[in-house]
């Protein structure tokens, strides 16, 4: 792929996945669907780990989007399809709760229920149904009917830009109107969370399903993940001549795996040995003690998630008082923290990490996750050819696969398109 002018990049084509998610609707069903909601998927600008600690994060929607063509069905079954997956998925909905079980049970996809075979996709859009039951308890009662969906996306997956929140958010929202739910966007995020964190096995925070339900344009989610209150902070990137570049490594990650449940569990021992519910209520000058009570390992993780939520707020005072272009120091900090500290980054997020900075960025770090995914580039407009050219030929001199570079711009969360 060549450099081309970030205009090109900025936006994904208007209702592209809106209409593929309607097209793929009429070939399963061959009827035209009730509507087509959508949903967006996220980057995260700072605050990483730091929403299953209690603590402070500043996502923002992006403009690609996750569509979700629905209608009502008579006969108490749930059907989905998705553009990712040769068949569609179907079960009653009274299965749900064989398929997903009990609060806190979350288990390998494939151990779901003996007999059923779940593909892992499946399980957002089904996870999300499930979920809502229990929030509504007329469920119970019986008074659902069976739905069809259809889910198409042009979030990147596995690029950690929450393609899974985006699945959630748009299957939310078809739900919410078609079953007259009239739930709101934090109980239909907080659904989102449960489906990907007890039907599908990852062990997330809150952070993604949030943004995708509250992002505005132009504008950051500031959350506080222990209340779930939240605030829109503008972020001026487009006045300021700044755009946002995404640089996917292409190297996948999966949560419900290995090293995102570690860090959460050194997390967790950290509060206890602080005596603390969560390494939000530690601050930096209590962090002489924890390097006295902890190892060395999980002293380094608890100085990153400690030091990150006070980054987090910093970021969001210097964007109000001095603008975006202040906010590079804090971003390479973070990045510095999650390398370092938490162990999160690999070389290839390094790479586009500094080389990023050597040619001009004002700021970048990696985003979302970590052990693969993308890193983020606060970039001047006229410098993103010439940054990119420069990512490319690291990565290339370096011998790591091609990686994709685009643009994303703080956009608009849930939608109804049709
Ligand atoms: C993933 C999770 C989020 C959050 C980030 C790291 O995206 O889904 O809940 O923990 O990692 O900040």
């Amino acid at each position: 792929m060549t450099a081309a002018p970030a205009a090109a990049h900025a936006e994904a084509p208007a209702g592209t996945a809106a209409t593929a998610a309607r097209d793929l609707f009429r070939d399963l069903t061959g009827s035209e669907p009730a509507g087509v909601w959508s949903a967006p998927g996220r980057a995260n600008l700072i605050g990483e780990h730091t929403d299953y600690n209690d603590g402070f994060v500043l996502p923002f929607a992006i403009q690609h989007r996750t569509a979700a063509a629905a209608s009502l069905r008579t006969d108490g079954r749930i059907r989905v399809a998705s553009t990712f997956a040769a068949e569609p998925v179907e079960v009653a909905l009274d299965d749900l709760e064989t398929l997903f079980p009990s609060v806190g049970s979350a288990r390998p996809v494939h151990d779901l229920a003996e007999g059923a075979d779940v593909p892992e996709w499946a399980a957002y859009p089904l996870g999300v149904a499930w979920a809502l039951r229990a929030l509504v308890p007329a469920w119970a009662a019986g008074t659902f009917a069976g739905v069809d969906i259809a889910i198409a996306s042009d979030v990147p997956v596995g690029a950690g830009l929450s393609s899974s929140a985006a699945i959630e958010g748009a299957t939310g929202s078809a739900l919410n109107e078609l079953w007259g739910l009239g739930l709101d966007p934090v109980a239909l995020a907080q659904a989102g969370r449960r489906a990907e964190n007890e039907a599908v096995g990852a062990p997330t925070g809150i952070m993604d399903q949030m943004a995708t339900m509250l992002g505005q344009a132009d504008a950051a989610v500031f959350l506080d993940c222990r209340t779930l209150e939240t605030r829109s902070i503008p972020l001026g990137f487009a006045e300021a001549g700044l755009e946002v570049l995404v640089i996917d490594t292409g190297v996948k990650h999966a949560h419900s795996t290995g090293g995102y449940r570690e860090r959460r569990e050194s997390c967790e021992r950290g509060a206890a040995a602080l005596g603390v519910p969560a390494l939000r209520d530690v601050t930096v000058a209590d962090l002489p003690r924890a390097a006295e009570l902890l190892d060395d390992v999980d002293f380094r993780r608890v100085r990153h998630i400690v030091t990150e939520n006070q980054r987090v707020l910093d970021t969001v005072a210097v964007l109000a008082e001095r603008g975006p272009r202040a906010i590079g120091d804090l971003l390479v900090a973070s990045h510095a923290s999650m390398r370092d500290d938490f162990e999160i980054s690999i070389p290839e997020l390094d790479t586009a990490v500094d080389t990023a900075l050597a040619h001009g960025a004002i700021g970048a770090r990696m985003t979302g996750g970590g052990f693969g995914g993308a890193a983020i580039a606060l970039v001047d407009h006229a410098l993103v050819p010439a940054v990119s050219e420069a990512v490319r030929a690291a990565f290339a001199g370096a011998g790591f696969a091609e990686p994709h570079l685009f643009t994303v711009v703080p956009s608009a969360g849930p939608r109804r398109d049709v």
